[in-house]
């Protein structure tokens, strides 16, 4: 069976920097693999790569049946793959449910006009919309469901943010989210509710996902796979989270 997510040869520079230098990488479908490494390793710019917003110097990445090297950003989220942000980049005046309608857009077809006519057309869409950001929502509960809903993005302590980045990324219906350090800035325990939440969107969610960290510790019961970004060489090291 192929790899949901296939990466081969992988290079990025910046100037005389090999940020990615040479990564092959393989993710199932259903999987949680680990990316590791120290600061400056290259995993941000690995995520940035694949979603299309850096080309890429060598390499391929295959996604389902697809090529992406030469895709716009916008075309690789349509095929099913979203992310989150090392840094939070929410819209900060926007409420907790915009936020997470905005993950549909790349998925709606209304244009300004039917906006402004309120087309029932758009009407409706827009009624799916806010339904499906809804449900992406409820798997977090009382954290970002309910009356938060209403709130903006800027009145939500710090977690709380990071977890609507991930309803947002869930919101445009990917097959495979990328999260980058999602417990950057969490302390113990919301960093122990993320990695509980990372397992969840796996098995509930049927996410396959691919997460960044910068230490094999903080991977520790979320991830059965790793590969070390610093050996891009030996990829996709699998060995069992309880050797973490
Ligand atoms: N847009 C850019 N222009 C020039 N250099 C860059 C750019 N983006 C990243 N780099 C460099 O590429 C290298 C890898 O950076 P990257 O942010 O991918 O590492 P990282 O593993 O995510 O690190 P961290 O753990 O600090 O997030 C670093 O040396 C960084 O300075
Ligand atoms: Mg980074």
């Amino acid at each position: 069976m192929s790899a949901l997510l296939e990466i081969r040869g992988l290079v990025k520079r910046f100037g005389g920097l090999n940020a990615v230098d040479g990564v092959d990488l393989a993710v199932e479908d259903g999987e949680i693999l680990s990316v590791i490494g120290p600061n400056g390793a290259g995993k941000t710019t690995l995520f940035n790569v694949v979603t299309g917003l850096y080309p890429p110097d060598e390499g391929s990445i295959g996604f389902d049946g697809h090529e992406l090297v030469g895709l716009k950003p916008n075309q690789i989220c349509l095929l099913g793959i979203s992310r989150t942000f090392q840094t939070v980049r929410l819209f900060a005046n926007m409420t907790v449910l915009e936020n997470a309608m905005v993950g549909q857009h790349c998925r709606t077809r209304s244009g300004v006009l039917g906006a402004v006519l309120q087309l029932p057309r758009t009407r409706a869409e827009e009624e799916r919309v806010r339904a499906r950001a809804r449900e992406a929502l409820a798997f977090f509960g009382s954290r970002l469901a309910s009356f938060r809903e209403n709130q903006p993005a800027f009145a939500l302590s710090y977690a709380n943010r990071r977890r609507l980045e991930v309803a947002r990324a869930m919101a445009t219906d990917p097959k495979l989210i990328l999260l980058d350090e999602p417990a950057a800035g969490m302390n113990p325990r919301e960093t122990e509710e993320i990695t509980q939440l990372i397992g969840k969107l796996r098995d509930k969610g049927g996410y396959t996902l691919t997460i960044c960290t910068w230490s094999r510790g903080c991977r520790t019961g979320w991830s059965p796979s790793t590969t070390d970004a610093r050996s891009p060489r030996e990829p996709s090291t699998r060995c069992p989270a309880t050797s973490a």
